[in-house]
């Protein structure tokens, strides 16, 4: 590991303020960009609880920033990763699959070094500074602040010219959203901007090189909808599932809260196809319910009054062929932890739930039981529940 992403794992470390002995020790290093349902702060929990089995490669269905991929294979575990965003595929072809080198360093020096220019990306993403005034002459706010967005325009054509390889434009695409990502003027999703100008939209666009951080290569990455990427992951001895489950917040429209709607623009930066865009926001077209929802993010419910929703984490854990699989839960979702806990006691022979305490940075285990331990349903609380089929 060389110095710098030395330097910036102990940031990482000093930025998570991590106190907890258990949670230090098991702290592992990786990148991502600002994502709702994040793990980050799971991470160590996750990884103890999968270092407990004995197992050897792990299926991440729903890898959204890649973190627990990465973090698994920074132990050495055999990575399989998977997302329906196109994004997602792209970090983890970075992280899982690319090469640091000193040919790619100059390749990301000689992108920052690139002058600024008008081109798509500024006319539809990019903003004056205004007096701190995000707002513009045709009334929308904007992601960039102009001297952002025309570096954008300068390099995202630049990096199709100069990878050598798939993975290598993998590599620097990343490189190139992690930097974005630093200096947007969004609370983290793209469905609405700050009206304020942020003051890290202010900063100059800096890519740095990713922190490729990985044991091994034998990790394989898939663009799929869950369910076809179960038949092609026999091997895995244990699939982590992270699934959208809505938001239980009534007053958010659902179509808000939609994955492929959030973060509409790394795709558009993946495949730099300029599409038809709509809304105050300048969306992709094609990001809207009817083409780019998931079944899981789907909020009504069927005639009996269940989510519909859960009948496809019923057909998950049916589907998924692995012995163990370790789902997430957080308290934010519109579906119960009863209810996931209901389906999931049909369909294996053990189960462990642990509840995890973001504020108090502890774990709780609750044994190889049916037997549910009665809690509250407090906020901050993320469920992991173990399943052995
Ligand atoms: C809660 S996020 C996962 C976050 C991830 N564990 C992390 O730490 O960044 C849910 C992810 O599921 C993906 N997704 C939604 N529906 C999907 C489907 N049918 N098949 C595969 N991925 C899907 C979304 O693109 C999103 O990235």
């Amino acid at each position: 590991m060389n110095l710098s992403h030395q330097k910036n794992i102990d940031k990482q470390v000093r930025n998570l303020k991590i106190k907890n002995d258990f949670v230090r020790s098991h702290f592992v290093p990786t990148e991502g960009i600002k994502y709702s349902g994040s793990k980050l702060k799971l991470l160590p929990y996750i990884l103890s609880i999968i270092k407990s089995l004995q197992v050897k490669t792990v299926f991440d269905g729903f890898s959204g920033t890649t973190r627990v991929s990465q973090a698994l294979a920074h132990c050495g575990y055999n990575v399989i990763s998977n997302d329906l965003a196109i994004w997602s595929k792209i970090f983890a072809e970075c992280y899982l699959k690319g090469q640091v080198s000193k040919q790619l360093e100059e390749k990301i020096r000689y992108l920052n070094s690139l002058p600024g220019k008008t081109g798509w990306f500024t006319e539809h993403y990019g903003g004056k500074a205004n007096k701190g005034l995000a707002i513009q002459s045709d009334g929308k706010k904007r992601i960039w602040q102009v001297h952002n967005s025309k570096k954008l325009d300068a390099i995202r054509p630049k990096i199709d010219k100069i990878s050598e390889n798939n993975i290598e434009h993998s590599v620097l695409l990343t490189s190139l959203i992690l930097a974005l990502d630093k200096v947007d003027n969004t609370l983290g999703h793209y469905v609405s901007y700050l009206k304020f100008w942020s003051p890290r939209s202010f900063n100059k666009l800096k890519l740095t090189v990713p922190l490729i951080n990985r044991k091994h290569n034998r990790h394989r990455v898939l663009n799929k909808d869950i369910f076809d990427a179960l038949k092609l992951v026999k091997k895995a001895d244990l699939s982590y599932f992270d699934p959208p489950y809505g938001s239980n917040n009534e007053k958010m429209p659902p179509s808000r809260v939609r994955y492929a709607s959030y973060y509409h623009i790394w795709k558009t930066i993946c495949l730099n196809d300029q599409p038809e865009l709509t809304g105050a926001t300048n969306r992709r077209k094609d990001c809207n319910d009817r083409e780019a929802g998931s079944v899981f993010e789907e909020f009504r419910k069927n005639k009996t009054g269940q989510f519909i929703s859960l009948r496809y984490l019923d057909k998950l854990i049916k589907d998924c062929p692995s012995p163990y699989i370790l789902l997430s839960y957080s308290n934010g979702g519109r579906v119960t932890k009863k209810e996931i806990r209901n389906i999931i006691e049909k369909r294996c022979k053990k189960l462990k739930i642990f509840s995890i305490d973001y504020k108090k940075n502890v774990m709780a285990g609750m044994r190889w039981t049916r037997d549910w331990i009665k809690e509250k349903e407090e906020k901050n609380i993320e469920f992991l529940f173990l399943v052995e089929k």
